[in-house]
């Protein structure tokens, strides 16, 4: 036959265990990669209480400031399929997401977003990250209730 196997890279960004779940079942449901989106300067619990305005997570999203992560994703040309995974923060990707994004030529890779949620949908989370992946199909974005949703994604 010879067909071309798909290369698969599952790469999430999580601040509190619940996106790390779901990433590591996909990864090991489709035989993907994984990469762990980490902030070159980690979350502290006081730097995501967003309750309190003065948090660094609410100076971030105000300033719309960038997050540098630490580390890159190893031999990035070969990947086909790319699964995109977060917490949905202020309704949408958190900031880190759009930094990781910028720097990676997305020419030709198909992406799948997903997210977890204390409740918001995805919303406008696809159209708002196209721009820092140029060249990306975004198939999907889905929020993810649990891990017994993943196979949705598949599909
Ligand atoms: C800074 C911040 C902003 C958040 N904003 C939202 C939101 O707008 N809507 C929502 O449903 N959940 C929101 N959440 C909750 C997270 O999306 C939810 O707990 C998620 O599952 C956490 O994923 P993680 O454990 O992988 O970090 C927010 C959490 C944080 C820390």
């Amino acid at each position: 036959m010879g067909g071309k196997r798909v290369k698969t890279l599952v790469a999430y960004f999580s601040a509190q265990g619940t996106t790390a779940k779901l990433a590591e079942a996909l990864a090991e449901r489709t035989g993907a990669d994984l990469f762990e989106i980490r902030p070159r300067e980690p979350y502290t619990a006081a730097d995501i209480k967003w309750t309190n305005p003065l948090a660094r997570c609410n100076r971030e999203k105000i300033g719309k400031k960038d997050v540098p992560v630490a580390g890159t994703v190893s031999d990035w040309a070969s990947y086909d399929l790319v699964y995109l995974g977060f917490p949905i923060w202020y309704y949408g990707a958190p900031n880190v997401i759009d930094t990781f994004a910028k720097g990676y030529d997305w020419t030709g890779k198909r992406v799948v977003l997903f997210a977890t949620s204390g409740g918001s949908g995805i919303g406008r989370t696809a159209e708002k990250l196209q721009p820092y992946m140029p060249g990306a199909a975004i198939l999907k974005a889905q929020v993810l209730q649990g891990p017994a949703e993943l196979e949705g994604l598949l599909s």
